[in-house]
């Protein structure tokens, strides 16, 4: 069913001159969901009640049942965070209001994920328009390409480096959902502070996830902050179910929630901040006061593309994350149909071989090709080149039934490059989050949010408070490459530049039925570089095998970046791991701990799914 058309707006000029995606003029929600013009809501049409939520059990591997909901839905890694934002739902809050209301609660309660510390994506469709929110960090203006380099021009150990004022970047979260806020919310910016403040003044329970965090992260208890906040007097991690307030965290967000982002990038919040990374006691970083100042959200163009019958948008550079997940699945779309992609709740070997393959294939475009946008020509000026049909059908060409094998897979020739650009190894990347919301009246979100490492650079600011608490800063600079150039030279795409936005493998995700432009789904994961093949298997299987979203997030899952093949420990039978040593991949077995999201729109209203292997739920009416 079809309402009648939405009225389309002109795009809006916030930050970019550049036009925005429209999708079909009929895009709406679907059954039972419309899209009519927000308005705004007072502040007393808020008012947020401290709910009772315990923390769960455990973390490891958690059967959710997925929920449905009948017309809005918020999804999100931490049951207080979810709770925060369906209460804005509740109250007649946009998808946006209540994304901010949960990022808040995130940054109290999910500290090792994401903050106002870090940076985040964000896809955001209404009225039928898509729009990409860039918050990414940026390198301050004081680095060049030797930023992650010892004296002698080699690269620094990577926890060194993670571990440091250099690798703090200018974070972009709370500039992002202002700017996205200014033009999609409803409710006064103070009200969605609401409830991060009083959770942290009153106190919340530490969850088991977070315990386990603070236990992970010994080094948390070299700063100062962190470490008379996050550990007792005997030096243990606070234990799961100790209340913890956060008085800091409140003063500073009492100050954001009634001056803006300008109290976060300007003042004491910001002098403070630069403090902390210019005088960290073992490896200051260069990042100051006019960094702070100068950080500008960006509104980019979205990437949506054509995918069986629907239109799957994302996030363009510096986000590499839409553009490898659909080559690969792309790739996979342009082979012959799978007959059993899944059995008993495990993918089969018909469909890990053509998605490992594919993924070599995928990750080798990505290490030559994505870097910032701003400071890196996309292959022939565009980087829809990478995901162009014929170019793609001729890759996976190269998927035979013998794996290629580790380090095989060689990036393709999509379209002409200006300069030539070599190839960037792989790095580890693991603190993220996303949340997935789709409001009553049809405006939808899908957010991934990093501070980059569990707890980020492991540096806590307070806004110059002498309460305890604060927030993390990122370490999302280690996201660049350390080496700026090959052995022969020629400059990585990823390499560190002044001003420029780290690549990210963050993948938030909007998907819309191509005919009709009716909303679908909306969804992402944390995960590192693994968050292209978590997502990319959870599009697949809700979408292509009509799983529903709790199915689709409770899949084992499989990995590669070009070499070793890494199964989710536990989940695959033996015959698995044998048939694809069989086929030629080097197999491991080992965590993989992705925090994925989803929302499907059905027949009903909505069907949520939170990952398995996190404390994520979702809420709705
Ligand atoms: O932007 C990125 O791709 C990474 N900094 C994300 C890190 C991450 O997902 C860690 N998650 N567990």
């Amino acid at each position: 069913m079809i309402p009648s058309t939405p009225s389309l707006r002109l795009p809006m000029a916030l930050g970019s001159a550049r036009p925005l995606h429209r999708l079909a003029a009929h895009a709406t929600l679907g059954v039972g969901l419309w899209l009519t013009a927000s308005s705004a809501i007072a502040a007393d049409d808020f008012q947020y009640s401290r709910p009772s939520i315990a923390p769960e059990t455990g973390s490891g591997y958690e059967e959710k049942p997925g929920w449905s909901t009948s017309s809005f839905a918020v999804a999100a890694a931490n049951p207080l965070a979810t709770d925060a934002g369906y209460q804005v739902l509740k109250a007649g809050g946009s998808a946006i209001d209540a994304a901010i209301a949960v990022q808040m609660v995130l940054t109290l309660v999910e500290p090792q994920s994401s903050g106002i510390g870090g940076g985040a994506f964000l896809m955001l469709a209404e009225d039928g328009e898509v729009f990409a929110y860039d918050g990414r960090e940026q390198a301050p203006g004081g680095v060049d390409e030797s930023l992650f380099l010892d004296g002698e021009g080699k690269p620094l150990d990577f926890m060194t480096a993670v571990e440091s004022g250099r690798s703090v970047g200018v974070p972009g979260t709370v500039r992002m959902l202002e700017m996205a806020h200014d033009s999609h919310g409803k409710l006064p910016w103070k009200a969605l502070f609401e409830p991060a403040i009083t959770l942290a003044t009153e106190g919340f329970e530490i969850s088991p996830r977070l315990h386990q965090s603070i236990a992970a992260t010994p080094s948390l208890a070299d700063d100062e902050i962190a470490g008379a906040f996050y550990f007792n007097a005997d030096g243990e991690a606070l234990a799961a179910g100790e209340t913890l307030k956060n008085p800091a965290l409140a003063a500073v967000l009492t100050r954001i929630a009634e001056q803006g982002s300008s109290a976060l990038h300007t003042g004491q919040i910001a002098e403070d901040l630069v403090a902390r990374v210019r005088h960290h006691p073992d490896m200051p970083g260069v990042l100051s006061l006019e960094d702070m100042a100068g950080y500008a959200a960006v509104e980019r163009d979205p990437l949506c593309t054509p995918w069986r019958q629907w239109e799957v948008c994302g996030f363009p550079p510096p986000s590499s994350g839409h553009l490898t997940l659909m080559q690969i699945l792309g790739m996979m779309a342009a082979r012959p149909a799978i007959e059993t992609p899944v059995k008993d709740g495990v993918p089969t070997v018909e469909w890990l071989h053509p998605f490992l393959e594919a993924s070599r294939l995928a990750f080798a475009d990505r290490g030559r090709y994505i870097g910032d946008g701003d400071f890196v020509d996309a292959p022939g000026g565009d980087w829809s080149t990478l995901l162009a049909e014929d170019y793609l059908a001729k890759r996976a060409e190269l998927i035979k039934d013998q794996s290629m094998g580790s380090g095989a897979a060689e990036p393709g020739n999509p379209a002409p490059l200006e300069s030539a650009l070599a190839s960037q190894p792989e790095q580890p990347e693991h603190g993220t989050s996303h949340i997935s919301i789709i409001d009553a009246e049809g405006q939808a979100l899908a957010m991934t949010t990093s501070i980059e490492q569990a707890f980020g650079a492991r540096i806590m600011a307070n806004g110059g408070s002498d309460q305890p608490g604060g927030f993390l800063l990122n370490n999302e600079l280690t996201d660049f490459s350390f080496r700026a150039t090959d052995d022969q030279g020629t400059p990585i795409a990823n390499r560190v530049e002044a001003g420029k936005r780290p690549r990210s493998s963050m993948s938030p995700t909007l998907v819309f039925d191509r005919d009709s432009g009716d909303l679908v789904a909306s969804l992402g994961s944390p995960g590192g570089a693994a968050i292209i093949h978590y997502t990319a298997e959870a599009i697949d299987a809700m979408l292509h095998w009509d799983l529903d979203a709790q199915q689709a997030l409770n899949l084992p899952h499989a990995i590669t970046t070009g070499g070793t093949v890494y199964l989710e420990e536990g989940r695959f039978p033996d015959a698995v791991v044998r048939d694809l040593q069989g086929l030629g991949h080097e197999v491991e077995t080992r965590e993989l701990v992705s925090g994925l999201q989803a929302l499907r729109v059905t027949e009903e209203g909505i069907f949520g799914g939170a990952d398995p292997r996190r404390e994520g739920v979702v809420m709705g009416d």
